[in-house]
Order: C-alpha cells, then sequence, then structure tokens
C-alpha cells in the first residue's frame, strides 16, 4: 500500500504513543495549507526576522539564554549541543539513546560510556543519581557531562543539583529532557533542566503537543546557532517552525496551563499506582505479555513495554475520553 495510503487509513487502535496529539488534537488551524505557508527566505516576508523574534521570545518564557527551535527532532538538538560544547572528554550513558554517541563521535572528543543499574523490580534503568555523577567524575574527569532526564519510562534526575556540582567542577550539562517537554509548564510535574543545565533538548512532538518532529534546544552558555548550522538543512520548514512558535504560546498560555491540570486529574482518576516520577507516563506492571492482551484484545497500544513493565504515554491530546476507555479496560483487567 503506498504510504499516502496508509495515511489516510482509519484507525481505530487507542494510541498511547507519540505523538501525543493523537491527530485530533490541533492549535495551528491556520498553518493547515502547508503549501501555501511553505516559502523560502524571500525578502518580501522576511521570515527568518519573524523566526528570531520568535526563538528569542521563547527564551524569555523558558528563562534561558538562547532557545532554538528545531525541525529535526531532539536527535539534531543533541547532536548540536555536543558539537558546541567543544568537548575533549565527554561523558555518555551507554544506553542512551542513539544520537549521543554519534553527537560524540562527531566532536572527536574522547568518550567514555558509563553504565547504570538496572531497576530488576520494574526491568528499567532510573536516572542517574548525584553521588552516581560524582563518583563518574572523580573516576574520568571529563569536561562534558551528558545525561538523561526523565528517562524513557519517566524517572528523573536531580537535576538543580547535578547542574550545580558540574558547574563548581567546570563540566559543561547537557540534559536529554527529549520526554519532559511539559516539565516547565506544571508545578505538578518534575523540574526541568531548562534553567539548570548548560543546554536542555526538548521533544515537543513527544508529549507537548507538536508534530513530529519538532523539538527545541535550549542554551544557557553559548549561542548554538553555529553548532546547529553544521548539522541542519539550509532550507527550513516555515510552516513547521510556525507550528513551534504556536505549540510554545499554548503551553504558556492559561488555556495550556488548565490543559495540563485537567490531563493530571483524568490520569489520577485511573487509580493506577504511580511507580515512576512522572505520571504522563502511565507505567504498569505486566510486561509484553499485558501489552499483547491491550493490543489485541482491546485495541489499546502503548508506547513501550519490557518483560516486566508496561509504558502508556499520555500528554497533550490525551482527552478524557482515551482514558476513560482505558480505565474500563484496566477495572476489567483487574477483576
Ligand atoms: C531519550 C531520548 N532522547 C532523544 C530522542 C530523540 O528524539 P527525536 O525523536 O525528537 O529526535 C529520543 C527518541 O525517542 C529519546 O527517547
Amino acid at each position: 500500500m503506498s504510504l499516502i495510503n496508509i495515511l489516510k487509513k482509519k484507525n481505530r487502535t487507542a494510541l498511547f504513543t507519540t505523538p501525543s496529539h493523537d491527530g485530533k488534537f490541533c492549535i495551528f488551524h491556520k498553518f493547515y495549507q502547508w503549501y501555501k505557508a511553505d516559502i523560502s527566505e524571500i525578502d518580501a516576508l522576511n521570515p527568518e526576522k519573524g523566526l528570531e523574534e520568535a526563538e528569542k521570545k521563547a527564551s524569555q518564557i523558558y528563562g534561558t539564554k538562547y532557545t532554538k527551535f528545531l525541525t529535526n527532532g531532539s536527535t539534531s538538538g543533541i547532536i548540536s549541543a555536543i558539537l558546541a560544547s567543544s568537548p575533549k572528554k565527554i561523558l555518555i550513558w551507554e544506553n542512551a539513546h542513539p544520537c549521543h554517541k554519534n553527537g560524540a563521535e562527531l566532536s572527536n572528543a574522547e568518550i567514555i560510556e558509563y553504565k547504570l543499574p538496572l531497576d530488576n523490580e520494574l526491568g528499567v534503568y532510573k536516572a542517574i543519581t548525584v553521588s552516581e555523577v560524582k563518583s563518574l567524575v572523580e573516576k574520568h574527569h571529563p569536561d562534558t557531562l551528558l545525561i538523561t532526564s526523565p528517562t524513557y519510562e519517566g524517572f528523573v534526575a536531580k537535576v538543580d543539583e547535578i547542574a550545580d556540582f558540574c558547574h563548581k567542577s567546570n563540566i559543561t550539562l547537557i540534559v536529554d529532557e527529549a520526554h519532559g517537554a511539559l516539565y516547565p509548564f506544571s508545578n505538578d510535574l518534575p523540574i526541568s533542566a531548562v534553567k539548570y543545565a548548560d543546554f536542555t533538548v526538548q521533544s515537543l512532538h513527544k508529549t507537548a503537543g507538536g508534530i513530529n518532529p519538532t523539538a527545541l534546544l535550549h542554551s544557557n552558555k553559548i549561542d548554538p546557532t553555529k553548532a546547529l548550522s553544521k548539522i541542519n538543512t539550509t532550507s527550513p520548514s516555515y510552516p513547521m517552525l510556525a507550528t513551534i512558535e504556536a505549540n510554545i504560546k499554548f503551553l504558556n498560555s492559561s488555556r495550556g496551563h488548565k490543559y495540563i491540570r485537567e490531563l493530571l486529574k483524568n490520569i489520577k482518576s485511573l487509580g493506577v499506582e504511580q511507580l515512576n516520577d512522572d505520571p504522563t507516563k502511565i507505567l504498569l506492571k505486566g510486561g509484553f505479555k499485558l501489552s499483547k492482551k491491550l493490543f489485541e484484545q482491546y485495541h489499546i497500544e502503548d508506547e513501550r513495554t519490557n518483560d516486566k513493565t508496561t509504558m502508556l504515554l499520555c500528554g497533550i491530546g490525551t482527552d478524557k475520553k482515551k482514558l476513560e476507555r482505558l480505565k474500563k479496560v484496566l477495572n476489567n483487567l483487574r477483576s
């Protein structure tokens, strides 16, 4: 079947996956005329100036020195953050997203891959702790440290304390916060690294209502524009960049804050014990067997599963109706 026909097909499975917008949550009506908005750097409209202003406004919202809009995912943000750091010796997690190693290799730095213990009860890795960071630094003396927080399954590091330690030790801290793009917009969600780390990268498309593969690179150190230009196209998609501007405006609005409050309330009403730090990543004990059952019997697709736990991803776009459908299924499974 052609890709266009696959994309036109009706899908009846409830998706607890990325992107969380679920094809329904649309805050970008004006940009539906994609072709019309698809312009280059024409003098008649000067979209570069508009982008510059939108990014400046975003950095004020996030409280960062620089915030850059990305249309090639957190992948491009992490690689650029590494290149911008010009590391000589970089510490990366051995089980991190592949872009960590790719970026480190491109930078020509000496790479040390660190291990983190697997939580045997849940079958997942938890976030790195402050004492793990301290002992790694003591052992390897890096100038750059790359950590993932939250982890895929929603475990969050003490990024403020880690940043404090790194800065006192002259280490550049890069935080992969791909799964934490909602954190800056709710006090009921875990801590975000955006104000603390030297570089923080967030995928808007995973949980924050953005379209694939919109993301953000925040910097409190140097302007990452030059590093981004090493891997970015010179023909950016202005309609896609405009969705990022609209996305941030929504997240920062009272409507956006209310939406997140409602989302968290609806997740809480499922009555599921929270096993992680981030309630938007519903972590269920059950693993592959449960995942198969949810998919085949109840037409519910999870984001990720292992032999012990199954993670259902929620975010902007996960409406009450979908959560009620999940609640019924979970009640059924419990009885
Ligand atoms: C922890 C983590 N970091 C980075 C990425 C890359 O993000 P993107 O798909 O926005 O490029 C992913 C993607 O799944 C991820 O899970």
